[in-house]
């Protein structure tokens, strides 16, 4: 009820500013101070993001929060402690660095908290969320959207990122429209609430293999719906973080502007990795793959122009491409 998510709202804006203060403020947050200071994370974007710490300890929040006037129910599904065989409640989130979501009026209703090794180290799950509550619905919540909605609105489009990370270094480069899904794939609801704010999806997940596998699952996502979408690769496997970080801000935006491909075009880049270009029956493959694309979700004149491109990378006369693709045509009705 009413009262009940208000009081929610309250617990976590509360936790928020508490995470903050020991991240910024105290001897036990300095190690993940650090830790964002190697990650090249300024103080401006943990201030505008309310990045925290949670440490080690696993009563900070039963502490602090003095859960002892709520019922034992109310606690446990605030998402923010967790219950032993013994019935003890301690806190959900320790030792883990600590990113605030919030809903579409830009309340924290959820954290999600990264551990502070880096990827070969991890041994647990590297990002913890917050589990579902009433205030709380991860499939239709997207990290950022609250503070961004302006900046799509003014930039008529969204980046949408897988990570956290991407979402916050794209802020640092002044990509300010960028938002990510909450570690899962993209959802319907999620491109519902997109769908009234802008028009336009520029994908830019990771650029290795789940993250291009991600990319093509959220395509199919959108095909049919009211958006005009565009997809960047990040070269090298990188992620938008890592690439930010190897090539610079400027990099990254040009990138995103300049370097955007249609559906199409990505997925015959994603098709062409496939096969092995230099072996005429894999070339075959490859070309009949492409056309069935190109069949089933281009017009006349976009078709046109991906025969003329696969006629010159294959090295086929446009015509006999041209007549593979009216077969193909005539084979999907
Ligand atoms: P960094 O290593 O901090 O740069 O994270 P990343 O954003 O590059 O993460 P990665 O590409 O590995 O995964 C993309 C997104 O998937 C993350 O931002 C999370 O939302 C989610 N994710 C990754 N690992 C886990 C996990 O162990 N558990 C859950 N629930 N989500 C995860
Ligand atoms: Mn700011
Ligand atoms: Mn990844
Ligand atoms: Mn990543
Ligand atoms: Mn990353």
């Amino acid at each position: 009820n009413n009262s009940q998510a208000t009081q929610l709202k309250n617990d976590y804006q509360t936790v928020t500013e508490l995470y903050n203060h020991i991240l910024l403020k105290t001897v036990v947050g300095e190690k993940a101070l650090k830790y964002l200071q190697k990650r090249h994370v300024s103080a401006e974007t943990i201030a505008h993001f309310q990045i925290g710490y949670a440490p080690a300890a696993n009563d900070t929040v039963v502490q602090f929060l003095q859960t002892s006037n709520r019922s034992g129910q109310e606690i446990i599904s605030s998402g923010l402690f967790a219950e032993n065989d013994q019935g003890e409640i301690f806190d959900r989130f320790r030792d883990r660095l600590m990113f605030p979501v919030t809903d579409q009026s830009g309340n924290v209703v959820a954290f999600s908290g990264r551990v502070l090794q880096t990827d070969d180290q991890v041994a647990m799950a590297k990002y913890l969320n917050s589990p579902e509550t009433p205030i709380f619905n991860k499939s239709k919540t997207l990290f950022n959207l609250a503070a961004a909605k302006k900046d799509i609105r003014q930039q008529g489009e969204v980046i949408l990122f897988e990570g956290f990370m991407d979402v916050i270094s794209a802020y640092q480069a002044g990509v300010l429209n960028g938002v990510a899904s909450m570690g899962t794939s993209l959802t319907d609801e999620q491109l519902y609430l997109l769908n009234r704010i802008t028009q336009r999806i520029v994908i830019c997940y990771d650029g290795d293999q789940p993250g291009i596998k991600a990319a093509q699952r959220a395509l199919k996502l959108l095909k049919n719906k009211n958006f005009e979408v565009a997809i960047v690769v990040i070269p090298d496997g990188q992620d938008p973080d890592e690439f930010i970080k190897a090539q610079g801000s400027a990099a990254f935006v040009k990138l995103v502007r300049q370097k955007t491909l249609s559906p199409t075009a990505f997925m015959i880049e994603y098709l062409s990795r496939q096969f092995d270009l230099t072996n005429d029956a894999a070339k075959v493959d490859f070309l009949n793959s492409a056309l069935e694309y190109i069949g089933a979700n281009d017009s006349p004149v976009e078709q046109e122009l991906y025969v003329k491109q696969l006629a010159q990378r294959l090295n086929i006369s446009v015509t006999a491409i041209q007549q593979e693709l009216q077969d193909k045509v005539r084979s999907q009705k």
